[in-house]
């Protein structure tokens, strides 16, 4: 079982970006979280970011046929991007929308997901604990 992660722009700059929002730890440190999550549940991880949209496209456009799930914390094209949308649909993919911060509690613009619309379930508001989470609720998701 292969889980391919994304991660959008300016999560390149975790650990250091409003610290008050995103806490400190880095991006590194969050995708070692998920490798050790990875290795304790004997599945595989393919971990990525970009701040291109483009980018974020091509993969979930590569993962068809390749990958079995995709989390994506696409930052914030989740509120803008009918691409990422589409490429979601489009690959039929379980699909597992992720945030460090809780959405649904901050600005108006925040609130609206298109992400969401192609996701089995949405994972927000536990900082980093939520990707080694969102790990296992996708593997429990393929198994069920
Ligand atoms: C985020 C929330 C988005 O609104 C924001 O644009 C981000 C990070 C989060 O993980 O909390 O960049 O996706």
């Amino acid at each position: 079982m292969k889980i391919l992660i994304l991660n959008g722009p300016n999560l390149n700059l975790l650990g250091t970006r409003q610290p008050e929002v995103y806490g400190h730890t880095t991006l590194s440190e969050i995708e070692a979280m998920c490798q050790a999550k990875a290795a304790e549940l004997g599945v595989a991880i393919d971990f990525r970011q970009s701040n291109h949209e483009g980018d974020l496209v091509d993969w979930i456009q590569e993962a068809k046929g390749q990958l079995d799930a995709i989390i994506i914390n696409a930052a914030a094209y989740t509120h803008t991007s009918v691409a990422i949308l589409d490429a979601l649909l489009s690959v039929e993919i379980p699909c597992l929308e992720l945030h460090l911060s809780d959405i649904s509690q901050r600005e108006d613009f925040r609130k609206v997901s298109f992400v969401e619309k192609a996701s089995f379930a949405q994972i927000m508001g536990h900082g980093p604990d939520g990707y080694p989470m969102a790990i296992e609720a996708t593997v429990q998701h393929l198994a069920g």
